[in-house]
């Protein structure tokens, strides 16, 4: 339940019940009434702006009209006190009771947010390529996504757009035709490298690997059989590297090579529509508007070579996304670096009136190091994903070490599992970030390790309680500050979910976790919950308090995809 919103519905439809008020409320006011969260909550939990938005069209001063809002607001039954400050604020103070059990307040309350159906494509890794550090941000933040939406009540459908029908398939395949087949995914990941390499130099090889791709895509059964025993290879291998990321599995592993059949579909359209020019022995689809600044080239719809294009697996992908799916919303995360080509495919795709969803590109920055450029290993490699967890395993043991831990094995995996995605998540995802190993592992501070030190000790003291038959329960209700604090941050979740959702920003959710870790480290630190001398009541309530933490904590990791030990 979002606790915001039904403070916010409660307090409008309060506020129209003033006559004078309801009739000048024109939609674009009550747009911008807001109910605002204050950072520093001495004045009250939620404060509003109402009465200035309102001063103009009453003819009356915001002050006049907050002391009149006020008094109906102090009507609610969940509100303690209302007070007006500055010009006409008005600051609004919960009852305890209400942030304790604010269920048994708001049973009539229905949300009134619209299911989604949303389509998301996100990893989309590559056949003959291992996973690297350039594939963490699509991974993470998709993932994340993906976890906020379904929460949230929307259905969504996660498309693994593989790079598996191109030229780096007709590559591996010539330099299989002229080495032997691989024995294992290592065999290939090294394949796409060298024959890319030796087409740079050498031009007739460039031309067999692009008629090997042409022939692959037309059928060629030598090479489909080639392309069988090696792709199942290379896809376990970026499986099981999925996996230990903790990435939900993707609803359709459906990419190049399986859109292609749609392809068809699409030319027709294009003919149809006449959208496509002959170019150079190329087709392409001019999608340049008399008000670009910025150089707009056309799409590529086909190649001179005749091979299926990138351009034209995406378009195929939208056309039988939105014919199957019939999604609201189409989102790609990818790397910045694909912007124009995602801009050039929704232009097609809307002139040919081929799409129905709302398309949406959300391109997120590079990960770097300190030097600002792009992140490398020691040895100056781009780092795979595989190694770049390996790095992150050494530090978090290192850290344990010097604070005299002896962790096993799983324990640490876990924490650099966290580490590595709670760091990515709440950075901003249009900017690039630095990323430091050291910082990222250390178990203070706002990071992965500390997230999980808070969620350890919560499932403690609730393991303790049990041990001790208490029962959790909600009976005292006068809250002092550090309760009050904790529990209206819980309260905030899901308006900030709502808020990470709409805004594609994950990194609320994250840095969201953090602000509830440190609040409920502070009331832990503050308010003692199994000590003797403590009243039977106050125990039970704060041990009501501790299981609604605990409940909020782990929907938050759970959101994140991160994994919990027992103990650290
Ligand atoms: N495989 C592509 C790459 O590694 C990313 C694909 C992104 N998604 C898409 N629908 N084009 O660059």
């Amino acid at each position: 339940m979002n606790l915001y919103e039904f403070v916010s519905d409660e307090m409008m439809a309060k506020i129209q019940e003033i006559d004078d008020i309801k009739a000048v409320l024109s939609p674009d006011i009550k747009d911008s009434i807001a109910l605002e969260v204050p950072k520093i909550r001495d004045f009250g939990d939620y404060s509003t702006n109402v009465a200035m938005l309102l001063a103009r069209p009453l003819k009356k001063s915001p002050r006049d009209i907050a002391q009149m809002v006020s008094e109906k607001i102090m009507e609610l039954p969940f509100v303690k006190s209302v007070n007006v400050a500055g010009p006409g604020f008005i600051n609004i103070v919960l009852k305890d009771a209400f942030l304790i059990t604010p269920e048994e307040f708001c049973q009539n309350h229905t949300s009134n947010n619209k299911q989604l159906m949303i389509d998301m494509d996100y990893g989309s890794y590559n056949i003959g390529k291992q996973l690297h550090i350039g594939h963490l941000r699509t991974t993470v933040v998709g993932d994340t996504f993906n976890r906020i939406a379904r929460f949230l009540g929307h259905k969504t459908k996660s498309y693994n757009h593989m790079g598996d029908w191109g030229r780096p398939m007709g590559l591996i395949i010539a330099w299989i035709l002229e080495n032997g087949m691989p024995k294992n995914a290592d065999d290939i990941n090294t394949m796409y490298p060298a024959s890319s390499a030796r087409a740079k130099e050498d031009k007739s090889w460039l031309e067999t690997a692009q008629k090997v791709t042409v022939e692959l895509q037309n059928g060629n059964p030598e090479y489909n059989e080639i392309y069988n025993t090696f792709a199942p290879m290379s896809l376990q291998q970026i499986s099981t590297v999925l996996q230990r990321l903790n990435i939900l599995p993707f609803d359709e592993n459906k990419g190049e090579r399986l859109v292609a059949q749609y392809v068809p579909d699409v030319q027709k359209i294009l003919d149809e529509k006449q959208l496509l020019i002959h170019d150079d022995g190329a087709d392409i689809i001019p999608v340049k508007l008399d008000s670009d600044t910025a150089p707009m080239p056309p799409v590529l719809w086909r190649s001179s070579t005749g091979a299926q294009t990138y351009a034209a697996a995406d378009l195929a992908a939208i056309y039988y996304r939105t014919t199957t799916d019939k999604p609201d919303d189409i989102i790609y995360f990818t790397d910045n670096r694909q912007k124009l080509h995602f801009t050039q495919i929704f232009r097609a795709a809307n002139k040919a009136g081929m799409n129905s969803a709302r398309l949406q590109h959300v391109g997120f920055g590079t990960i770097t190091g300190p030097d600002g450029k792009p992140f490398k290993t020691r040895d100056g490699n781009v780092p795979q994903m595989d190694e770049m967890l390996d790095i992150v395993c050494d530090s978090v043991r290192k850290h344990a070490a010097e604070s005299g831990k002896n962790l096993p094995d799983e324990t640490i995996e876990m924490i650099a599992l966290a580490a590595l995605k709670f760091n990515d998540l709440m950075h901003d995802v249009k900017s690039d970030y630095i990323f430091d190993v050291d910082s990222v592992t250390q178990f203070e501070g706002r990071t992965g390790p500390y997230i999980l030190y808070t969620a350890v000790r919560l499932n403690a003291v609730i393991k303790k309680a049990a041990d001790l038959n208490l029962t959790p329960m909600a009976t005292s209700v006068t809250l002092n500050a550090e309760e009050r604090n904790l529990l209206l941050r819980m309260l905030d979740f899901r308006r900030v979910l709502e808020n990470a959702f709409t805004r594609r920003a994950t990194d609320l959710l994250a840095n969201y976790t953090y602000d509830l870790a440190q609040d409920i480290n502070t009331f832990y630190h503050n308010c003692p919950i199994l000590r003797d001398d403590i009243d039977i009541n106050i125990k039970q309530t704060r041990l009501h308090i501790v299981l609604v933490a605990q409940k909020t904590l782990n929907t938050a990791i759970d959101l994140m995809g991160l994994r919990v030990p027992n103990a650290m």
